[in-house]
């Protein structure tokens, strides 16, 4: 260990924690131990963090981390390599870099898998870093690899203002893809214009199916992003072309599907999704690694860039939480310690 970690040791740090299962209000700032690296994990010291859907989650009760996991909140962070294993990776004490974390974000310090931390982005600020490992993990992994998206493709995004949909679109416009969102509101659907979408569905006013049908001539999409289910993969299922895809990353709308399974046969569909948090480190690690080659350098050229909503100094971290369950916001959230 570091002379800077002996001094450590014995440390506390600031974290966040969910008192008990509830509201915003149930987050609280507590001291813990500054936890130490195991084999194959570095320490970092947390410069900014994200927040997510899935935190709201964890603070109601409903999404427990997974056997293992710290239970401080947080997926996602920006930080500086203190110390730890970087064996077997190109890290290097002292480097600024982002990390997809198994939980545990919301704090000074965080331990991480030293595979699932990729250099930080150059040109973003800490806020901007630490807003993209979950989504662009999440919409990587769904949209291209089990979605197979492909360059002059169509696909539609369901929440195309949220923190997923806002990636997802950038993503797909950058690669070639021909976009297509919903989202709740017209300030939203502007947005999501604005962030590259070819055509945005108000699914308030409009049935997005038979949108979808009409503007393609009874063709449909190839690919799309589900985060509804319930009643929509009916829907889903009857405006997706030939071998289409629909890949499902939240059921926000349900989990019962009754859709007519013929269309599988007869238009060759599949259906499919994943959640990305109880996977393996290899797995997070083999996706960082892919992220690295093939999206950090639209990243860094500009042509993708996380959309922030709001940035906040980390104390209120409640305030965060109000934000992103009112719905107002189009991308990110995400708190600075500085
Ligand atoms: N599977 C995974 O690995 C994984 C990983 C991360 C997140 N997720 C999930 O992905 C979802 C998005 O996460 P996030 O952090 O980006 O959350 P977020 O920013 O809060 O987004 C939630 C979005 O859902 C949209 N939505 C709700 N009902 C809808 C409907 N009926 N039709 C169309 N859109 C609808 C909302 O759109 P409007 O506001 O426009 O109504 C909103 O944009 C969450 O459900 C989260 O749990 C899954």
């Amino acid at each position: 260990m570091s002379d800077e970690g002996l001094e450590r040791a014995g440390a506390v740090m600031r974290v966040a924690e969910i008192t008990h299962a509830g509201g915003p209000e149930v987050l609280r700032w507590a001291e813990r131990p500054v936890p130490r690296p195991a084999a194959g994990e570095v320490l970092l010291r947390v410069r900014a963090f994200g927040v997510n859907r899935p935190d709201l989650l964890q603070r109601k009760g409903v999404y427990p981390p997974p056997p293992g996991a710290s239970d401080i909140p947080g997926l996602e962070v920006c930080g500086d390599v203190l110390e730890g294993d970087c064996s077997g990776t190109s890290l290097r004490v002292g480097q600024r870099v982002v990390a997809l974390v198994n939980g545990g974000g919301y704090a000074d310090y965080c331990v991480v898998p030293a595979g699932q931390c990729i250099a930080a982005p150059r040109g973003l600020s800490d806020a901007e870093a630490a807003a993209i490992p979950e989504t662009f993990f999440t919409v990587w992994h769904n949209l291209f690899q089990r979605g197979g998206l492909k360059s002059g493709e169509h696909v539609l995004v369901h929440g195309g203002a949220s923190g997923i949909g806002s990636t997802a679109v950038q993503l797909a416009r950058a690669l070639g893809a021909r976009v297509w969102v919903t989202a709740g509101t017209e300030a939203k659907c502007k947005a999501c214009v604005e962030l590259g979408a070819e055509r945005a569905i108000n699914y308030r006013s409009e049935d997005f199916a038979q949108v979808v049908r009409e503007a393609t001539d009874g063709r449909g999409v190839d690919v799309i992003l589900d985060m509804v289910a319930g009643d929509y993969v009916a829907r889903e299922v009857g405006c997706l072309a030939d071998d289409g895809r629909l890949v499902i990353v939240a059921v926000q709308g349900g989990t019962a599907a009754a859709f007519d399974a013929s269309l599988l046969m007869r238009r060759r569909l599949s259906i499919t999704g994943s959640t990305l948090r109880p996977r393996s480190s290899a797995f997070k690690a083999a996706l960082a690694r892919s992220l690295e080659q093939q999206v950090w350098p639209l990243i860094e050229s500009g042509r993708v860039r996380p959309r922030m909503y709001a940035v906040l100094p980390a104390a209120e971290i409640v305030r965060a939480h109000q934000l992103l369950e009112a719905g107002d916001h189009v991308g990110k959230i995400a708190l600075t310690w500085n």
